[in-house]
Parts: structure tokens; C-alpha cells; sequence
């Protein structure tokens, strides 16, 4: 477990301008939605013959992924190329880690290699913050993803899912179902959906798998999924983190599919018009009935789809601002 130091004052050059991407929290709401808008003009940039643009030529992107990823490290990937970036694609399991070489040493020869942006996954929570803190001004750190802590771009990604599908926030009732405890989605989602200003947010699960006091970040609680569907517009279902679960918190998977499963009967709870969620990996039959995760109204694969636009933004943004606060601190003569 590392340290947090401020996580505005850290991510943000002193123009307001993003130059790492470590967390939701404490961001203002014009970010938000400069980061979305940037977003879907890369849409439509995804659309043309050729995909490419050359906002990052000449730039060096390490993707330092020390925990499992499938959606996020290839759309990484892909969005780097699509900003013309060279990427490189450090493979924890036969890198020197695994000879016990500190990840001090590892970030100082990469930076040896003159890599501008480290986009970081790691089990422990506020490793993204320490890289951050660690390496040479010059180089932007992308949180992909730090312990149960933060999910920056996947909770961006769902942003721009739900402001595509349904036009906005300020009218949402959004509802956010299941492995709260563990889940560092739940946790960017929230603070990212209370910036952009959604009136009603409720989390259902079981009381052991919520943080305590977490009615604290203003979301309302429900431990009944009637209840807490009823009339929502979007539905978030979060996969049961059993690799991070230190005791056992649940009697079954079974018995959480009957009461916290998504099939099509607990659906039926929601608006008519409600769309359905998963960040993924889904387990189908534990959080998620195939029928809803297949179904009309579930959105999950334009949520993969988005997340190259999103991280696009993202690595875009944040490359910029590291650009101006090094053409600031040359004019100061710094
Ligand atoms: N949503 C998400 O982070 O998926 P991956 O673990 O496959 O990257």
C-alpha cells in the first residue's frame, strides 16, 4: 500500500490542465467534460478509412501493466497508435521484477529509455500516485487501474457510454450493483458521476461487500435489488472480486446470482428505457444472467468500444499539459 498525496494537486499543472491522470476525485466538472468531448470527436476519427492522428509522434508510451488485464491494456495499446505514439509493452511476468529489481529501478530504466507517459496497473492501491511522485517531471503517469482504490478511465469510458446513450447526467437515476467493497471502478464511478452533477446514485449489495459509512460520498444504500432498480435509468452491475476477499463474505455464488444477479425478472425493476453496464470481466451466471449481458439493453461492448476514445483523450490531455508546464518552466528559466 503506497501513500496519496493531494490527488488534484498532483494530476494537474497550475493552469488547471491535466498532466497525470491518477484519479477522479477533486477534479472539476470543466475537466469532465472537455476529457468527453475530446473523447467523441476521437469517435468520429475512428470512423475515417485511416485512424490515425499525430498527436503523439515521436513520443514513447510504456504500458507497465504488473496485474491482469484484457480490455484495458489492448485499448491502451490501440489508442496510443492511434495518436502515432511508439508503445511499448513492458511483460511483467519476464521483465527483472521477477529478479527482484525494485519498481524504483524498473521506472528509472525505462525513463533512461526516454519514455514520456507510464500508463500503470498494480495490485496495490496508490501505486499510480508513488510513480507519479518518483519520476522525472517530464513524464505523464496514466492510473490504469491501483488496488481497490482508483479506475480512472474505465469510470471516464462509462461516462461517455452513459452521455451517449442518454444525453446527459443531470436527470439520472444511476445505480450501481454488487462487489462495491472491492471494486476501484465503484469508487471513480462515483465521484465522477457526483462531478457531472447525476441527482440519484444508489449502490445495492449486501452490507458485507459495502465499505462502512459509505453512505458519506452522498449515494443512497439498498440491500434489496427491487428496491433499489426501481425506475433506475442505468444499471451497473460490478463482477465479485474473490481474488481481492480475505474472508468470506458471501454464503454462495449461487445464492448472490438469486438475490444480486441481474436476470431479465430483476430488470423488469428499471425504466423501460434503462441500459445495463458491466466494466467487465462479467462472470455470466454469478453478477449477470446471459440473457441480460447479451440482451437489448445492455451496452457493454460500446463501453470496450469507447475506451480507446476515452484513453485516447486522456493520453492526448495529459501529454499537452506536460508540453505547456515544460514550455512554462523554460520561460521562467527553470
Ligand atoms: N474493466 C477492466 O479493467 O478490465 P480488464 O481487467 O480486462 O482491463
Amino acid at each position: 500500500m503506497f501513500n496519496f498525496p493531494d490527488p488534484t494537486q498532483a494530476q494537474l499543472t497550475e493552469d488547471g490542465q491535466l498532466k497525470h491522470f491518477l484519479d477522479i476525485e477533486g477534479l472539476p466538472e470543466s475537466l469532465l467534460l472537455e476529457l468527453l468531448d475530446t473523447a467523441d470527436s476521437f469517435v468520429d476519427m475512428s470512423e475515417q478509412q485511416v485512424k490515425k492522428v499525430p498527436l503523439l509522434r515521436g513520443k514513447t508510451v510504456a504500458n507497465l501493466f504488473f496485474e491482469n488485464s484484457t480490455r484495458t491494456l489492448s485499448t491502451f495499446e490501440l489508442a496510443a497508435k492511434r495518436l502515432s505514439a511508439d508503445v511499448l509493452n513492458l511483460n511483467i511476468s519476464t521483465s527483472s521484477t521477477k529478479k527482484g529489481e525494485t519498481l524504483k529501478d524498473t521506472l528509472m530504466t525505462l525513463e533512461a529509455m526516454h519514455s514520456d507517459m507510464f500508463v500503470v496497473r498494480h495490485s496495490d492501491s496508490g501505486a499510480a500516485h508513488f510513480i507519479a511522485s518518483q519520476v522525472t517531471p517530464n513524464v505523464a503517469i496514466i492510473n490504469a487501474g491501483d488496488g481497490r482504490h482508483a479506475h480512472p478511465t474505465q469510470a471516464m469510458l462509462d461516462m461517455m457510454t452513459i452521455r451517449r446513450h442518454k444525453g446527459g447526467f443531470k436527470h439520472l437515476k444511476v445505480a450501481i450493483v454488487g462487489d462495491i467493497l472491492h471494486s476501484r471502478v465503484a469508487r471513480s464511478q462515483i465521484h465522477a458521476l457526483r462531478i457531472l452533477g447525476v441527482p440519484e446514485i444508489r449502490l445495492i449489495a449486501p452490507r458485507t461487500l459495502l465499505p462502512r459509512n459509505v453512505e458519506m460520498l452522498g449515494v443512497k444504500v439498498f440491500t434489496n435489488m427491487a428496491q433499489g432498480l426501481r425506475d433506475a435509468d442505468v444499471v451497473i452491475m460490478l463482477r465479485l472480486q474473490k481474488e481481492r476477499m480475505t474472508s468470506a463474505l458471501l454464503p454462495s455464488e449461487s445464492e448472490f446470482f438469486k438475490l444480486y444477479g441481474l436476470s431479465e425478472e430483476k430488470l423488469a425493476f428499471a425504466h423501460p428505457e434503462a441500459i445495463v453496464m458491466h466494466p467487465g470481466p462479467i462472470n455470466r451466471g454469478v453478477e449477470i444472467a446471459s440473457s441480460v449481458a447479451d440482451g437489448p439493453k445492455s451496452v457493454i461492448l460500446n463501453q470496450v468500444t469507447n475506451g480507446i476514445a476515452v484513453r485516447m483523450a486522456v493520453m492526448s490531455m495529459a501529454m499537452s499539459g506536460q508540453v505547456a508546464e515544460r514550455a512554462k518552466k523554460l520561460e521562467a528559466g527553470e
